[in-house]
């Protein structure tokens, strides 16, 4: 039987790459370069099936010049922001993702960008290492305690529980808004706000994992940073698009933030230019997922539901 031809746009995993070689006709793109609009539209036409990261765009405008023979789109990503679902339906072509398998990847960074930007992290590692240390005093780098305090998290999804349990760790108080209160056995006490702005009045730190979408563009804007506890600590690990930064960097600069830890920017590849010279913004460079474990999950996942497609079956992750 012929297999199905599939674009594999990024370098992934070995696991993943080895899979994908033995049930799939399969071309890689070894350069591990982001997929073009003009290769994602060549690539309709020679390939069934294309496994894409959240560096391609499939835009409406790239979808309308896709040939007929591209059936799937089995993203190796949760986010699913850089494509236009509706236009990828419309041609009948089927989308899935990979949820799941990286929420606790996801949650250990937000925590190590809430520990990092709590704990002056920069700053510290670049005195030591630039053989700038030269002194002690009870007064020297003091920072704000994460155990005990009062979380807020916005987006009460996967990545949200899993980094509620972990913040469960530190004995913090969790606050969430979500869409719809979770039940009990997955809010583990964790109180619920029915509006963002309630919850922001109680949150000491601060932790984004909702989507991005048209209505959470600039869901975090000067007027809601302002609605924070003086003082507070904000973490992004889910989209740079929810965080206005030009408001950010407003209140971090008037010091009514008293840091950030992000692992996504409104530009990315490159980040926020202007961040660099403040030493309370811990930034990574969108790396949430990026653990062996994960990065073989995540790719699997995307192959399990190329899979379940070419079986004739719907796929667990179909959008
Ligand atoms: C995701 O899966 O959405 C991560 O941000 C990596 O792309």
């Amino acid at each position: 039987m012929t297999k199905p031809r599939l674009w594999i746009t990024r370098r992934l995993s070995d696991a993943t790459l080895e899979r994908a070689q033995r049930d799939y006709d399969v071309e890689i793109n070894y350069d591990d370069t982001p997929g073009t609009a003009d290769q994602l539209i060549a690539a309709s036409a020679e390939f069934d099936a294309i496994i894409p990261c959240h560096s391609e765009h499939f835009s409406a405008d790239v979808v309308a010049q896709f040939s007929d023979r591209l059936k799937i789109v089995a993203n190796h990503s949760v986010g699913v922001d850089h494509c236009d679902l509706p236009a990828l339906k419309g041609r009948g072509i089927a989308v899935t993702n990979t949820p799941d398998v990286l929420s606790d990847a996801t949650a250990e960074l937000a925590m190590l960008l809430m520990l990092g930007a709590a704990r002056h992290a920069v700053a510290g590692d670049r005195i030591v290492r630039t053989g700038a240390w030269d002194s002690w005093s009870p007064a020297f780098m003091v920072g704000k305690q994460v155990t005990g305090a009062r979380l807020g998290i916005i987006g009460m999804g996967r990545v949200g529980r899993a980094f509620a349990a972990k913040a469960r760790g530190f004995d913090m108080e969790i606050h969430y808004y979500n869409r719809s209160e979770l039940p009990a056995d997955q809010a583990h006490g964790a109180t619920y706000h029915a509006d963002v702005e309630s919850l922001l009045a109680v949150s000491d730190f601060l932790s984004l994992h909702c989507p991005a979408t048209p209505e959470t563009k600039h869901l975090m804007n000067a007027e809601r940073f302002a609605l924070l506890p003086e003082g507070a600590i904000i973490v992004n690990s889910a989209r740079g698009a929810l965080v206005d930064e030009a408001a950010l960097l407003d209140a971090i600069t008037q010091g009514h933030i008293a840091a950030a830890g992000l692992d996504c920017f409104e530009v990315e590849p490159g980040g926020n230019p202007a961040f660099a010279p403040h030493d309370n913004i811990f930034m990574l460079p969108h790396i949430g997922s990026a653990t062996r474990k994960t990065r073989d999950a995540m790719g699997f996942r995307a192959l399990d539901n190329l899979d379940a497609y070419f079986a004739g079956q719907t796929p667990g992750d179909l959008l």
